[in-house]
């Protein structure tokens, strides 16, 4: 059976902190297991709002690399590769912005959103405006039928299928797209392919939608058709045009957010995270310093969990047992503050162990993880440069 093609991209902005691994990282290596996942570092992405401070991004590369292989990332499972090693999605992030219209790109919220934001740099630049258009290059080149995301990030993927909508319409006609579709059918065996012809008629002579699913079904359950193949036959089926693109769809994921040291979002730009690689020792003072509700002023001034920043990592950290002995304890105010820190420091440290094994082995050999890469950058070229062909082609690139 086919299985559905997920891709997502962080950019390299640091090592990556606990709101990463909650977040993000820990949705990945469910999605690993049942899909074809393709991991990637958006280094060019990073390079839209630092081109002033390159040098960065390097280290930023592979610290950020080992974080996902330190939180169990699996190159056996998915490819992990990086976005300027796969020069195709540049030339495809060239050929959308043939079509892509101006009025589209400055609607996408975020980049009125990071100008006014950002004020220590000059954003008004084609590099940044072209943000989400690199980023449906990225996704389209996979034809990615997923792509997990925070909710900032929508707005791109719907973006994404706009563009490849809008591609596809203008683009997807092709001179022997029948041929291939006649091609592409007679490896369904006499039979299905006669009834796949006959429920199109149906589809496209009387409009009937059952028809359309039914011949859809009987694709989807072709075990012998590439899934090249299944998307010819699919173009045809609905219409004389190609899909040369798909439409990807946003995998939202419910995870908490979760708090930084000061009690709002964890995030770089409030300086108020943990890293998941962490030294002991700062570990331990950040979370003791963390503030707590502020009605516990003394010992036994009882508080409300509800109000503290500690209690939003002890949700994420602890069992149900250790909560209700942390609500309880803090109502009546017969824990202290740092007696119920305790077990949470206990925790963080025991998962902060977990990271730093799975990571030393590509700490000490930096070597190991450039390997992984790179042959996740061959792989996803391989990938990248079949979807180039048939976009060449559309386009009228293809001659020689
Ligand atoms: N813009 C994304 C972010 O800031 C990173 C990214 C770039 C991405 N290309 C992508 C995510 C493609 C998903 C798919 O988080
Ligand atoms: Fe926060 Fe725990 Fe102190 Fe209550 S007892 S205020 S939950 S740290």
């Amino acid at each position: 059976m086919y299985t559905q093609r997920v891709l997502s991209g962080m950019r390299p902005t640091g090592s990556l902190h606990l709101g990463h691994y909650h977040g993000v990282l820990k949705n990945w290596l469910e999605l690993q297991v049942e899909y074809e996942c393709l991991f990637f570092v958006a280094d060019w992405h990073a390079l839209t709002t630092h081109y002033d401070n390159p040098e960065i991004v390097e280290s930023h590369v592979w610290d950020m690399v080992i974080d996902w292989l330190a939180a169990g990332i699996d190159p056996n499972q998915a490819t992990l590769f990086i976005q300027s090693k796969v020069p195709e999605h540049a030339e495809l992030h060239l050929l959308l912005s043939m079509c892509a219209p101006l009025g589209w790109l400055e609607r996408v919220p975020s980049f009125k959103d990071q100008q006014s934001k950002i004020n220590d740099k000059d954003l008004s630049t084609y590099g940044f405006l072209g943000y989400p258009l690199l980023q449906a290059a990225d996704i389209l080149i996979y034809r990615a039928d997923q792509v997990p995301v925070g909710e900032d990030q929508v707005p791109h993927v719907e973006f994404t299928r706009e563009i490849a909508r809008r591609f596809n319409h203008l683009f997807g006609g092709e001179v022997d797209f029948v041929k291939k579709a006649l091609e592409a059918s007679k490896k369904l065996g006499s039979k299905r392919s006669r009834l796949v012809q006959e429920l199109r008629q149906n589809f496209h002579e009387k409009g009937d939608e059952m028809a359309l699913e039914r011949a859809k079904a009987v694709l989807q359950e072709a075990q012998n058709l590439t899934i090249d193949d299944r998307e010819i036959l699919f173009g045809y089926l609905e219409g004389a045009k190609r899909l040369i693109l798909v439409e990807p769809q946003p995998l939202l994921t419910q995870s908490p957010k979760l708090s930084g040291l000061d009690g709002l979002k964890m995030s770089k730009s409030y300086g108020n995270t943990i890293s998941m690689r962490e030294n002991p020792d700062s570990l331990v003072i950040k979370l003791k310093k963390m503030p707590t509700d502020p009605a516990r002023v003394k010992r036994d001034d009882p508080g409300d969990p509800e109000k503290c920043p500690v209690w939003s990592l002890h949700k994420v950290y602890s069992s149900k047992q250790a909560l209700d002995w942390v609500k309880e304890g803090c109502i009546t105010a017969s824990i202290g503050c740092l007696e119920c820190k305790k077990p949470l420091i206990e925790s963080i440290l025991n998962e902060q162990k977990n990271f730093k094994e799975k990571a030393k082995p590509y700490e000490e050999d930096i070597g190991v993880v450039k390997n992984i890469v790179s042959d996740g950058c061959e792989k996803a070229r391989e990938l990248a440069k079949n979807t180039m062909r048939d976009v060449r082609e559309c386009m009228g690139l293809d001659y020689t």
